[in-house]
């Protein structure tokens, strides 16, 4: 029997590239192929591996892309629309079904706490429940991941914080003391990888039609993760508490996204409130062989970088 081949979509992005980057180690470039939306940014790759086009709104381009493989990674599509996320996840679903496609694996998100729950009340969470119950249908094996809160992405949560600002208040709705699992990205890659590579040449893969949770080590509450900045960048950075028609103004970034999007939004904040990202799983852990990176870590880095980029502009941009 020949060894499976498996199409990753999503390469050129966060999580995407990190997958890829840490799959290469693992198998035979003639076993990858890489479907991108737009292939002329098609990032450096081994000879040996494939390029297609696949965008997710042209199901013809997406059965041709996965045609061939038998394991497809399906990153999710970048965006809080719900109605055109989840059309454009059954979009790949169908044409991975048409092309021959044995398994799924679907990077969802960790809200809704545990991974047995499907119940949560972030807006940014229904296009995943809706995608994963449409997924289980589907007669195709899977793998849904929940892949953790970005330990990078702390200033979407932390009232779009700019650590290169001089500001000390960050504004958010209501955030409870419930915690995120923040999970550094690179980390969430690196495992994503590992896991369908196991699918991929193990029979007995004990993650196939399951629901799995990566996660970093620890809960962190928002609370904390601004004494953590206040610490690195050596003032005291403050959390206060608003109503969710003043915090949709409370940031530049915020009131360019507009007062809709920031609604939507807050609703992160009561699933928050409900523990919804708090849960530590040990999975990321296992698989990754070693303790996933705590947050004060991460944070240490990219304030690091932050400040080097800057140093680099200040000492270039004259
Ligand atoms: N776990 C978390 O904390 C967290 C945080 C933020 C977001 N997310 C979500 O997790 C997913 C992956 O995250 P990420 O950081 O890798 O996002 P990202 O950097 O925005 O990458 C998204 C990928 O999707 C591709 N894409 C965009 N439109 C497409 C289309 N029509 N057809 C096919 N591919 C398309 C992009 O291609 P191009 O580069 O060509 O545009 C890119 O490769 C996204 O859905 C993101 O919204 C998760």
């Amino acid at each position: 029997m020949s060894a499976s081949r498996i199409v990753l979509t999503g390469s050129t992005g966060g999580l995407g590239s990190s997958v890829l980057k840490h799959i290469q180690s693992l198998i035979d470039p003639s076993r990858l192929i890489i479907s991108l939306y737009n292939p002329s940014k098609a990032p450096n790759v081994p000879e040996g591996v494939e390029v297609r086009k696949g965008d997710y709104s042209d199901a013809s381009s997406l059965e041709d892309a996965f045609k061939g493989a038998q394991i497809l990674l399906l990153v999710s599509y970048p965006s809080i629309a719900h109605e055109l996320r989840v059309k454009n996840h059954i979009n790949a679903i169908d044409a991975a079904k048409r092309a021959g496609i044995t398994h799924i694996f679907y990077t969802s998100l960790a809200f809704a706490g545990p991974p047995t729950s499907s119940e949560s009340v972030a807006a940014v969470m229904r296009a995943h429940i809706d995608t994963e119950a449409y997924l289980k249908d589907s007669g195709l094996n899977f793998t849904i991941i929940r892949e953790g809160i970005y330990s990078e992405s702390y200033p979407l949560y932390l009232g779009f914080f700019d650590p290169t600002s001089s500001s000390t208040e960050v504004t958010i709705p209501d955030d409870g003391d419930g915690g995120i699992a923040w999970a550094s990205r690179d980390e969430l890659g690196e495992a994503t990888a590992k896991l369908i590579v196991q699918a991929a040449d193990d029979t007995s893969f004990q993650y196939r039609n399951k629901t799995v949770l990566l996660t970093g080590p620890e809960a962190v509450p928002l609370n904390a993760v601004a004494s953590i900045l206040s610490r690195l960048l050596d003032r005291n950075i403050t959390v206060k508490h608003v109503e969710v028609d003043e915090y949709a103004t409370s940031s530049k970034a915020l009131s360019k996204l507009g007062p809709e999007f920031a609604k939507l939004w807050a609703t992160t904040y009561i699933a928050l409130k409900q523990g919804e990202c708090a849960v530590v799983d040990p999975l990321l852990g296992l698989v990754l062989g070693r303790r996933p990176k705590e947050m004060h870590a991460v944070l240490e880095q990219l304030i690091l970088d932050t400040r080097s980029a800057q140093g680099s502009i200040d000492q270039y941009a004259k």
